[in-house]
């Protein structure tokens, strides 16, 4: 069943000029483009956005690197969309990613590496909203 995820093309990836070939690498895995947004993050979205890691050791240089430069946060649907997204961006850390991933081909370290993707169907529909209006999420 067609279903959506949450994906953002992180600061290191716009940096490097590497969003054009993940949103590429993307589309060639079947996934629809819903809603695509260009941004920066300000200090305290992206703190509402990872507060799920706030006692992680790592949360404050997490912030400062998701504020760091703009990103682009895009709503992406196709079968198993949230699955199907994570195995597409590999591991974590980049050095444990599967060849042929986009960390593995573009993530720099653990923290930057390249891209998010929700990791269930419930976060999938809050980060949607997170980004994109009601009206933005009917467009296919
Ligand atoms: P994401 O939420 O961004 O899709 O990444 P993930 O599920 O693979 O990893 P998660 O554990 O949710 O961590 C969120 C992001 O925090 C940064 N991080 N840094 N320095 C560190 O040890 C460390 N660990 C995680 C990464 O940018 C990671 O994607
Ligand atoms: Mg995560």
């Amino acid at each position: 069943m067609a279903t959506r995820t949450l994906t953002m093309i992180k600061p290191d990836a716009v940096e490097n000029q590497n969003a054009g070939k993940i949103i590429a690498h993307l589309e060639g895995e079947g996934f629809a483009i819903v809603a695509a947004r260009k941004l920066r993050l300000t200090t305290d979205q992206a703190r509402t956005f990872y507060a799920v890691h706030k006692e992680r050791p790592f949360y404050n240089d997490l912030v400062a690197y998701m504020t760091s430069g703009p990103i682009w946060a895009m709503l992406l649907e196709r079968d198993d969309a949230v699955p199907h997204l994570r195995r597409t961006m590999g591991a974590t850390n980049p050095a444990d990613a599967d060849e042929g991933t986009i960390r593995a081909q573009f993530g720099e370290s653990i923290e930057r590496n390249a891209i998010h993707g929700s990791d269930s169907d419930e976060n999938a529909a809050n980060e949607g909203a997170f980004f994109f209006s009601a009206s933005e999420l009917l467009i296919v």
